[in-house]
């Protein structure tokens, strides 16, 4: 099974696994390092059923939210369909449906490592900010436990915060900072004869 089909047949229970997987926590250091402001839009990419977007809409911001699961979509609509201000957008990592120059903020989180090329990835989502817009992808940090490649489809281990910090710079960002989010992501493999608990970084950047 590849990684869009598993994403799929997750999508009505992601809200239960995530809860297991990592916390608020997470989201909430996000918001904080991009200063976020009531008002303006966000892009949250490969959004799942919207975890970072809830705590968007909560702060008042307008928010385009991307993913390649039409069943990932799905459920978000369902769940915010008492919000205005969410424009669901099916699109892929290397083509994403937002035109150039269009957000104040892109927001990608647990994403990363799921994508074929993160240096692509992130000029990608540097193409859709405004000039001065913020980026802030929440990712894990390197790690050795293969069976999330088998059980999750993870497609990186993780990443060296160096090799962020450099694609960041790469892709053209200023006032580039890597730091620990707080917390882990927690989970245990099928066989319960794994248990993988590894940290997570925010890296932030300015166009
Ligand atoms: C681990 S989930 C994280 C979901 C959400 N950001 C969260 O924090 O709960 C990764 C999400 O990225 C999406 N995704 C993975 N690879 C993608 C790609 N190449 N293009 C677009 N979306 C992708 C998946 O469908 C899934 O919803």
């Amino acid at each position: 099974m590849g990684s869009k089909k598993y994403f799929s047949e997750v999508a009505n229970k992601w809200d239960v696994m995530r809860q297991g997987f990592f916390s608020e926590e997470v989201r909430e250091r996000a918001y904080s390092i991009a200063e976020v402001k009531k008002g303006q839009l966000a892009a949250d990419i490969g959004a799942g059923t919207g975890f970072v977007t809830e705590g968007l809409l909560q702060k008042a911001l307008k928010v385009i939210a991307v993913d390649w699961s039409d069943e990932m979509l799905h459920q978000m609509k369902q769940k915010f369909k008492d919000f205005e201000g969410v424009d669901y957008r099916q699109g892929e990592a290397e083509n994403l449906p937002i035109d150039n120059n269009t957000v104040d903020y892109v927001m990608a989180n647990m994403y990363l490592h799921h994508v074929d090329e993160p240096l692509t990835a992130i000029k990608e989502m540097v193409r859709i900010l405004k000039s001065g817009g913020k980026i802030v992808i929440t990712d894990l940090d390197e790690h050795n436990y293969e069976f999330l490649k088998l059980e999750h489809h993870d497609r990186w281990m993780g990443f060296k915060r160096e090799d962020v910090e450099q694609w960041f710079l790469k892709a053209g960002l200023k006032n580039v900072i890597i730091d620990c989010a707080g917390g882990n992501c927690c989970t245990t493999s099928n066989c319960g004869c794994d248990k993988a608990s590894i940290s997570i970084f925010v890296a932030y950047g300015e166009k």
